[in-house]
């Protein structure tokens, strides 16, 4: 449960490893959030981030295994990780690939490798997840999406696509969760300076894993059910989403 400021106590991470979602636990735990999961594939290499967040304060922190990929096993996943730590405030869903989209393009293993974790791993996990909040009567699902998702560009329409996939499903969600005190919080991050874009080129508007944290700060507060970071993006989308495909075409992005 929320404390009596509203403040999140309890996080579950799923793909602890995530750039984004540390600086995101790192800002909720200065804000008194006291119990953090992290869920990632190989859960020995989160130990410096659980010991960052008990130096930050929280009383209860672990990393466990979770694979996005095993779908089968997600419902027990899910089913021991509430039984075993209670109730959570906000589950945020982190992993993703970026893949390889030139091979992707060529290769169909390649591009479903992508879609499976970013999309079929995000509706397989995200379903568990709604249940258990459901039955708590509260909590925030926060989902990694991207602004990839809103106008799937030609460089990267593999990832763009799962990414359009998971957010849709997700917003589908949201609605299905009005009325049970569960909300989704669908976050579009545009360029984020992290593991997975290094070495890449910035696109315009690219930001940091701690200002996307401090969005998604703002959002719960304020529960908001789409977060742009930055938040021009809103506006920029926007146009694009509209702008005639021969000319999007164009574009060099
Ligand atoms: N960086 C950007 O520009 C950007 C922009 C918009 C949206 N996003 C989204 O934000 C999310 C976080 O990305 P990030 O930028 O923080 O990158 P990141 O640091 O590379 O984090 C991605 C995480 O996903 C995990 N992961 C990948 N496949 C997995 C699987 N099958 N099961 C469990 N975990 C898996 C990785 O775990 P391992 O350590 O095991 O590899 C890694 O911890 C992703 O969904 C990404 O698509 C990123």
């Amino acid at each position: 449960m929320q404390d009596a400021l509203g403040a999140v106590q309890s996080v579950l991470v799923l793909g602890g490893g995530s750039d984004i979602a540390q600086a995101t636990v790192r800002a909720l735990v200065r804000r008194r959030a006291r119990t953090v999961v992290l869920a990632g594939r190989d859960p020995n290499s989160l130990t410096g981030a659980v010991d960052e967040l008990r130096g930050l304060g929280a009383t209860t922190v672990e990393a466990v295994a979770f694979d996005a990929d095993a779908t089968d096993t997600h419902d027990d996943f899910v089913a021991e990780i509430f039984d075993t730590y209670g109730d959570f405030d906000v589950v945020l869903l982190a992993f993703g690939v970026q893949g390889d989209q030139p091979r992707a393009e060529r290769d169909g293993r390649v591009a479903v490798d992508i879609v499976r974790t970013n999309y079929v791993g995000t509706v397989s996990v995200a379903v568990p997840v709604a249940e258990r909040l459901r039955a708590q009567g509260h909590g925030t699902i926060v989902a990694l999406s991207s602004v990839a998702g809103e106008r799937v560009r030609r460089s990267n329409f593999v990832y763009g696509s799962s990414k359009a996939g998971m957010d849709t499903f997700l917003l589908g969600l949201s609605d299905s969760l009005v009325g049970s005190g569960v909300k989704v919080m669908v976050v579009r991050p545009g360029f984020v300076h992290t593991k997975m874009t290094e070495g890449m080129e910035p696109t315009p508007l690219a930001s940091t894993p701690e200002s996307v944290a401090a969005a998604i700060e703002r959002g719960l507060a304020k529960g908001s059910e789409i977060v742009w970071a930055p938040p021009q993006f809103r506006f920029v989308m926007s146009a694009l989403r509209h702008l005639p495909r021969p000319l999007f075409r164009k574009l060099p992005i």
